[in-house]
């Protein structure tokens, strides 16, 4: 391990490790624009330079492409190195547009943050002789390229070739006249395009789908994990609800893929990136329904949960738990389902239960990311057994089969939206079919419009809760902000429901549920809210997986 000294202070690295990263080490941030950790390194833009010292020997190098070795002593900030890095800039902002005040990137700029560090020069080149190129193209659906900004750094040119082997982008021309382009033929439409945004270190390359929608000082930004897969990318999720006279609809501004070696690195799809629209979607579903009278005043939350308490417990009564069947969901929290287990499985005794159908939309699967099982937290509900047992219980399409033909006077639906997922004569037979349905959803749909009652359940945004990914990592999402309407999180639902059907279910909060888990079930004894930590943790018994750089098994190298 290379020992060796940045800016007066000791530090030891690992082999190999070059001095932008162990200069992060200590905190030290080294300016760069073509430097990415998840790319190869090329040392084109000159940005990072610093002085070195070996054996007395002084020397300028770029900080990316040179290694930490021992006995170095880097300085990163100088008069020298303030000189190099004030020229580099100029270089780069000799034919630069003015377009800060109207630019979507001001704000997290590198062009920009180095310019008010280092710069601060007046521009020499006259205003009329500078070269004009591309403003405002289409280099993809959902990407806006703006060339006059461009570094040149090519992160998004080697993102396309090494990370998605797809090679929309390249570097076109020579001199002042070289841009970033598309490369004939290709448009940028990749399954994660989106990230070249990420990448790009100026407002070169804008997401349609957030530009101009807020500026990036107004945001808070919340780390959270995507849940529109079994994988679970570690995300931040940038939000802002003081300036809705834009949208007023919109809460989460945008998602910014979060690093976490092993589960996405510096990635995210984007399924999961544009995914957050359904969390402000007209459709949400606000208030509880319910078919039957109310003596003309809308039920609370809590009274349609009494209703559906009332009704399961009738149905146990007379016919027994063979009498109940629960669709449950995969996309349900550790929380959720442990609740449901409790309640269901443990004190009810209903067997119908699962989490698993036939039904269930399938994803595109890649050797990158994305998972075909589009569901959270299969491997959770696995785990927390929420599935048929005692012999006689049913589960998957068997269960649906039974719950069309009519085996069941109480059918609990949650999530899934039964009106799309099997065919209209099915549907009218089920309900035809079946004494009463009750339906847990976040949105308006073909069920909610038929169940006799509804609960409306917050989002994976407006509340805390673990999922286990695919792996077997308990990861956690957070809860910027507060759900929409009157929705409450899935286990408050059964929390209540566990009040009013005499089942103790005594959890102050999320966490408190959470932390109970381990008490019933070996995998996830001993872990509790806080060591999941933000990184997530492993589930007992399974081995953390093996590291393997996410990128197309036939990357390009040479540029
Ligand atoms: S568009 Fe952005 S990422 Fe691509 S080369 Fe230009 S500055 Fe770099
Ligand atoms: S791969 Fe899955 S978890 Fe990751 S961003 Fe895409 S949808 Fe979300
Ligand atoms: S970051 Fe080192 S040369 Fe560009």
């Amino acid at each position: 391990m290379p020992l060796l000294e940045i800016d007066g202070k000791p530090v030891e690295t690992p082999a190999g490790m070059n001095l932008i990263e162990a200069a992060r080490l200590l905190n030290v941030e080294i300016p760069h624009y073509c430097y990415h950790a998840g790319l190869t390194v090329v040392g084109s833009c000159r940005m990072c330079q610093v002085e070195v010292e070996i054996s007395g020997r002084k020397s300028i190098a770029i900080a990316c492409n040179t290694k930490a070795a021992d006995g170095m002593k880097i300085t990163t900030r100088s008069e020298v190195v303030h000189k190099l890095r004030q020229s580099v800039l100029e270089f780069y902002l000799q034919h630069h547009p003015l377009d800060c005040p109207i630019c979507d990137d001001a704000g997290e700029c590198d062009l920009q943050n180095y310019y008010m560090e280092h710069g601060l020069h007046d521009s020499r080149m006259p205003l009329a002789e500078k070269k004009h190129k591309h403003k405002v193209m289409d280099v993809g659906p959902n990407i806006v390229l703006d060339s006059e900004r461009c570094v040149l750094c090519t992160r998004c040119v080697r993102f396309c070739r090494e990370i998605t082997g797809t090679g929309e982008l390249g570097v076109f021309g020579h001199g002042r006249d070289a841009e970033l382009l598309n490369v004939p033929g290709k448009i940028l439409d990749n399954d994660y395009a989106g990230n070249v945004v990420d990448v790009c270190p100026v407002g070169a390359l804008t997401d349609k789908d957030f530009r101009f929608k807020r500026r990036v000082w107004y945001m808070k930004r919340t780390a959270s994990i995507c849940t529109g897969c079994s994988r679970g990318c570690n995300i931040f999720v940038d939000w802002e609800t003081d300036r809705r006279y834009k949208d007023p609809q919109r809460r989460i501004q945008r998602l910014k893929p979060r690093y976490n070696r092993l589960v996405n690195e510096w990635w995210m799809c984007d399924q999961g990136r544009y995914g957050y629209h359904s969390v402000d979607e007209a459709n949400r579903l606000l208030s509880p329904k319910t078919k039957s009278q109310s003596n003309g005043h809308a039920l609370s939350v809590d009274e349609v949960i009494t209703k559906i308490a009332a009704r399961v417990e009738s149905a146990i009564e007379k016919q027994g738990p063979g009498s109940v069947a629960v669709i449950a969901s995969a996309s349900s929290s550790n929380e959720d389902l442990f609740l449901l287990n409790r309640l269901f499985i443990d004190k009810l005794k209903v067997q119908n239960i699962d989490v698993t159908f036939g039904f269930e939309a399938k994803g595109k699967e890649d050797e990158l990311l994305k998972k075909s099982d589009l569901a959270p937290n299969r491997r959770g509900a696995l785990e927390l057994q929420v599935k048929p047992w005692g012999g006689e219980g049913q589960g998957g399409d068997d269960l649906i089969a039974a719950a069309i033909e009519g085996e069941f006077e109480v059918v609990i639906v949650v999530r899934h939206d039964l009106s799309t997922a099997m065919s209209e004569k099915d549907f009218a037979k089920l309900r035809r079919n079946t004494g009463y349905i009750a339906y847990l959803s976040s949105h308006e749909n073909g069920l909610t419009e038929v169940a006799d009652d509804v609960v409306p359940i917050a989002m994976w945004a407006e509340r805390e809760a673990t999922y286990t990914n695919f792996q077997g990592r308990v990861q956690k999402t957070a809860r910027p902000f507060d759900p929409a309407g009157l929705a409450i999180p899935e286990w408050e639902v059964w929390k209540k429901f566990g009040e009013i059907a005499g089942v103790e279910l005594n959890f102050s909060d999320v966490r408190d549920v959470f932390n109970a888990i381990g008490m019933h079930f070996e995998s996830f004894k001993g872990i509790n809210w806080e060591s999941v930590g933000s990184g997530g943790r492993m589930l007992n018994g399974t081995p953390e997986p093996t590291y393997k750089r996410i990128q197309t098994s036939t990357p390009l190298t040479a540029y």
